[in-house]
């Protein structure tokens, strides 16, 4: 049996398996299927100070080895997630609360409404924000940090993820101001931004036009990034981008991810993560690894 624990920013999970924010609601559906306690943690659907509808539909296209979502941060709203989901959910397993709003002051006010009840916020920063011109707060450092930074001071207890956009101008750049802002861990990669057309209709399949790329087809990228996010910082990062199997985490803790989150495998395969998680003890004894966190970062490079 291989010590499968890993602890993250002082917070220790049973296993490196978290279901990515978006893919598995808030738990309830899949607990129906599998226990999942068997989690390492959860990381909830995106939240907002106020409820959300999200986009019109079609908000979901398929391709080969990916998907396109423009799901547009549906949710019941932060308070809603306090009162109904989050102590079953605590139970269970740790809680990532993903958050996210349309200023830099809504951020600070989800991390101040949540501080102290979840394990770990991880701020999105990929949503478009009113203040910096409709422009996700995740492109440019200096915004990067700014966001960090007002999230951070509103936080006494809970650890703070910044999850990282992969539609940056450097990501090695935004992880680094992601630290200088004072996050505790990184997590990457969110969605890239892409486009379907339905060629009988001459029209973008998304009602929204252009929506979110994810899935196995943008791993060797997911990969690339979390290996320069690695390296350019020295806090703890969790990857995720087009995680399928125990293999694939492998690669990721390999370059450098502490824990891994798996997004759109949830969709295909609901038994994905405990499978995964099945799988990386498995891997690990065959090749004589007794803990699980002894991968981390140590890929050699050509
Ligand atoms: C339908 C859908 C909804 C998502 N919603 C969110 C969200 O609310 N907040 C967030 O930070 N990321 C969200 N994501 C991004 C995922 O958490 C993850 O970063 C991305 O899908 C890459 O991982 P994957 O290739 O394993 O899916 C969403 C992804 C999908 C497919």
């Amino acid at each position: 049996m291989t010590d499968l624990h890993v602890t993250i920013c002082g917070v220790e999970l049973k296993n490196p398996v978290i279901p990515a924010s978006g893919t598995f609601g808030f738990g309830r559906e899949f607990d129906e299927i599998y226990d999942i306690s068997c989690l390492g943690a959860v990381a909830t659907k995106g939240l907002t100070l106020e409820p959300r509808l999200g986009n019109p539909v079609p908000r979901i296209a398929e391709s080969n080895a990916v998907i396109l979502n423009a799901v547009g941060l549906q949710n019941p709203g932060v308070e809603h997630f306090i009162e109904h989901d989050l102590a079953w959910l605590r139970v269970k397993t740790r809680v990532v609360a993903n958050v996210a709003g349309r200023t830099v002051e809504e951020y600070g006010a989800m991390c101040a409404r949540l501080d102290g009840l979840v394990d770990f916020i991880e701020l999105n920063i990929s949503c478009p924000n009113v203040r910096a011109g409709g422009m996700a707060l995740g492109v440019k450092p200096e915004n990067v940090k700014e966001v960090t930074h007002v999230a951070k001071c509103a936080l006494k207890k809970t650890p703070l993820i910044v999850k990282l956009s992969p539609n940056a101008e450097s990501i090695a750049a935004n992880a680094r101001a992601a630290e200088e802002g004072g996050a505790d861990c990184v997590s990457l990669v969110n969605t890239f931004t892409g486009m379907a057309v339905d060629i009988e209709r001459r029209r973008p399949v998304l009602a929204n036009n252009t929506g979110g790329v994810s899935g196995a087809g943008i791993r060797p990228i997911a990969l690339r990034m979390v290996y320069e996010a690695k390296r350019a910082v020295s806090i703890p990062v969790i990857g995720m981008g087009g995680i399928t199997c125990a293999e694939d985490a492998v690669a990721f803790m390999m370059a450098g991810a502490s824990a891994v989150q798996v997004g759109t495998q949830n969709f295909t395969d609901a038994l994905a993560c405990p499978k995964i998680i099945e799988g990386l003890d498995r891997w690990c004894s065959s090749h004589g690894v007794e803990r699980v966190s002894d991968l981390v970062g140590t890929l050699q490079m050509n």
